[in-house]
């Protein structure tokens, strides 16, 4: 199986989870890890699995991969499986009111992300995934590269 992870981060905490799932990936797959601007069209010929991933900012994914996956042609992932994940803080971990109301309505970046590679004609492997960060430059939560390899590894099963 063929499959692309392009990510976004910028305290390179989304990145460590891209490349956990890659590290996953690669026992038995074609598989490469790449930021938004170093994706050429040609990189989803023969594509089996497209992975969209983005540290979650005011409750939405980063503007360069979500300019990019809009600027994907119509249609363009028939075909695929796509799946979308997000880094996150943990509201349980934060405890503030205001805060649970707002991530109650405006929630986190993997589900816009996952409407975008759907809206381009990929089919879902998965439900949009989050990972958890513990603040926001980091690190990664305790356990969640190893979850992550396992939710990759999930999508070609
Ligand atoms: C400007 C800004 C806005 C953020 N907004 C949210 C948010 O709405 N929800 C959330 O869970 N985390 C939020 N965070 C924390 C980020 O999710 C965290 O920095 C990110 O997961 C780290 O991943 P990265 O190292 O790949 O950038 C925000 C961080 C920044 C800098």
């Amino acid at each position: 199986m063929k499959a692309l992870i392009i990510y976004d981060s910028a305290f390179g905490n989304t990145e460590q989870i891209a490349l956990a799932m890659q590290n996953a990936l690669a026992e038995n797959n074609e598989v490469s890890a790449i930021r938004p601007g170093d994706f050429k069209p040609e990189m989803l010929n023969g594509l089996d699995l497209l992975i969209a991933g983005s540290p979650t900012q005011k409750f939405n994914p980063l503007k360069g991969i979500s300019d990019l996956l809009n600027a994907l042609p119509q249609k363009s992932l028939a075909g695929i499986k796509v799946a979308a994940f997000d880094t996150r803080i943990d509201i349980k971990k934060v405890n503030n009111k205001a805060l649970n109301f707002f991530v109650y309505f405006f929630g986190y970046a993997a589900k816009p992300l996952a409407g975008k590679l759907v809206a381009k004609g990929g089919s879902p492997a998965a439900s949009p995934e989050g990972f958890f960060v513990e603040g926001t430059n980091g690190p990664v939560s305790p356990g969640e590269r190893e979850r992550a390899s396992i939710w990759a590894k999930s999508l070609v099963s």
